[in-house]
């Protein structure tokens, strides 16, 4: 087998995918879940490709690791801030992720951690299985109600357009936050553009879905938390980094915001012990695209992607 079809998945690709780039006389090399940073320098002498997710940083070590064969990092995400774009630009090596086919799992789950933050339902089943559920009380676990509620969008993509179109029928209004104004989405939507400061202060839920990386760093932290409402409600579901994660905890702690929904977390795994213990926090594992139909589909992009780019082609979903 040439290098010019040595692929290494630098943990685990699923079927849709691996499937695809064996029928096309690809050798994969799957590192594993397990896969720390030395194994992956030590496996990718020689690849042509590799497909990372964002679990794994892709930096200018695994790059030179992989060699001058080295023609495509294809990431298992809609995120790529796990790859140093800029050593991958200056070795001509293409970069590509999996847009779309996640967008309405992810916007999906942004929707269900919504209601789940807003009406307390950790900490209410927690109560029930720990048995102290002692009955119906009239005054007990007392939530946000949505109907009419002011949503406040940061970041208005692919995913953050889809939440506000699941969230639109019950919304009193839509804000948002983007670099750009998007009038299409203003008219489909009747969205509003305003700054970040309004956003915060006049929603009632804040969900954000901007990308990571140095721009976005902590995005929300103290003056931010700060300047939402009491009730308020914020959801994560696109980058840890966005939230500056201890100042969120003693916002919840504070009761100076009412609830968080997290599926992201600034170090993954580890999910800071602060935040296990705020109230009302409903803490989830980074599941957004965690579909059969989502991670099917992302599979088959990135081995595409692969594909594309060892024959020569423009992959289809190139960000550089
Ligand atoms: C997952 O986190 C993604 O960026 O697709």
């Amino acid at each position: 087998m040439s290098e010019a079809r040595s692929v290494l998945v630098c943990r685990r690709l699923l079927p849709s995918g691996l499937d695809l780039l064996e029928a096309a006389g690809c050798e994969v090399r799957e590192a594993g879940l397990e896969a720390d940073a030395g194994t992956l320098r030590k496996l990718a002498p020689g690849s042509a490709a590799l497909v990372a997710d964002p679990t794994v940083p892709v930096d200018s070590d695994l790059l030179d690791a992989a060699g001058p064969a080295l023609r495509v990092v294809a990431n298992f995400a809609v995120g790529y801030d796990n790859v140093d774009v800029e050593a991958c630009r200056s070795r001509e090596v293409a970069v590509t992720n999996t847009p779309d086919v996640l967008t309405n799992a992810t916007a999906e789950l942004a929707l269900g951690l919504t209601f789940a933050a807003a009406r307390h339902t950790s900490g209410a089943e927690a109560t029930l299985r720990a048995g102290q559920w002692t009955g119906w009380d009239p005054g007990a676990m007392l939530g946000l109600e949505l109907s009419g509620a002011t949503f406040g969008i940061v970041g208005l993509g692919r995913i953050g357009r889809r939440y506000a179109q699941l969230v639109e029928p019950l919304a009193g209004e839509i804000l948002y936050v983007a670099r750009k104004p998007k009038p299409d989405a203003e008219a489909e939507l009747t969205a509003r553009r305003v700054g970040l400061d309004e956003l915060l202060r006049s929603s009632d839920v804040v969900s954000l879905h901007a990308p990571g990386g140095a721009e976005t760093r902590h995005l929300v932290g103290s003056p931010e938390l700060a300047a939402m409402q009491g009730h308020a409600v914020l959801v994560n579901t696109s980058r840890g980094t966005l939230v500056d994660s201890g100042a969120l905890a003693r916002a919840l702690e504070a009761r100076e915001i009412g609830a968080a929904g997290l599926d992201v977390y600034e170090s993954e795994p580890d999910v800071p012990a602060e935040l296990l213990d705020a109230p009302n926090c409903v803490l989830l594992p980074h599941v957004g695209s965690a579909t059969r139909t989502a991670r099917d589909e992302m599979a088959r992009l990135a081995a595409r992607n692969v594909l594309a780019s060892l024959e020569g082609r423009e992959p289809p979903n190139r960000v550089a």
